[in-house]
């Protein structure tokens, strides 16, 4: 369990990176960068403690499955009684993997945007939409995950945050889609 709460930590601290980044860049973009950049280094910081954190988190799911593995062997259930199934409840949990994946995937490539001025555009007309919405999909559904692994709140404030979560994070993906394709399509003026 310490694992899971250590992962949480940094998943919530992450969280409020990403937030502070995607929030100003996304504010740059629609301005098209007529606003000064900051010159720290926060994205990159943001970058190490993601690749932490998913590292983390593979190492979990690898061991929750090889303990839930054991147990079914140990345990001898016959083979008949298939475990029950909650698809609707586990739709966060997909989306938070598959999201998780999709940003590990496409990381690299989002920050050679920086490096390459997007080139070639075709390629990150493409990558960094999709990347942007495995970012802000990921947090929206984990946040509230990270308050429950920790023992803080009621499941009534859960399910605010979960609200709350999925307000801002669809706000700044929609502002930052329009500002995406504002810099795309009319250039930066800075
Ligand atoms: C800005 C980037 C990211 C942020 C802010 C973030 C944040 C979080 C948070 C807050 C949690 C909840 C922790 C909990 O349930 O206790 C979480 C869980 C998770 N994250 Fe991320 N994450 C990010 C990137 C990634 C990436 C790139 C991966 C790729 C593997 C990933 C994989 C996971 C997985 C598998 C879980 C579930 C862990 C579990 O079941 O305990 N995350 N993330
Ligand atoms: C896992 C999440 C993310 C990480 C680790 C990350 C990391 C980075 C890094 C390292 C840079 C280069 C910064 C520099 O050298 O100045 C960057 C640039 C940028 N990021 Fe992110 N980012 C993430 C998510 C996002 C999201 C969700 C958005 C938008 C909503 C975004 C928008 C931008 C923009 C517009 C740039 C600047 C490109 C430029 O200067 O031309 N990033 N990001």
């Amino acid at each position: 369990m310490t694992l899971r709460k250590i992962n949480a930590v940094i998943g919530l601290v992450t969280a409020l990176l990403l937030i502070d980044h995607a929030g100003f860049y996304t504010v740059w973009m629609l301005s098209r960068g007529s606003i000064a950049k900051s010159a720290d280094n926060m994205p990159m910081i943001l970058a190490c403690l993601v690749l932490v954190h998913a590292l983390l988190s593979i190492a979990i799911l690898v061991r929750d499955r090889r303990g839930a593995k054991i147990q079914t062997l140990e345990s001898q259930t016959p083979k008949t009684q298939a475990p029950k199934t909650y698809p609707k409840q586990n739709i966060p949990t997909y989306i938070q993997r598959i999201s998780g994946v999709l940003m590990l995937v496409l990381l690299g490539f989002h920050i050679a945007g920086k490096v390459t001025s997007f080139q070639p555009a075709i390629l990150h007309a493409i990558i960094q939409p999709v990347f942007f919405a495995a970012a802000l999909a990921h947090i929206s559904v984990s946040v509230s995950k990270s308050m429950i692994t920790l023992g803080i709140g009621t499941a009534k404030i859960i399910k605010i945050i979960d609200i709350v979560m999925a307000v801002i994070c669809g706000v700044i993906l929609v502002a930052a889609l329009i500002g995406f394709h504002l810099c795309f399509f009319k250039g930066v003026t800075a």
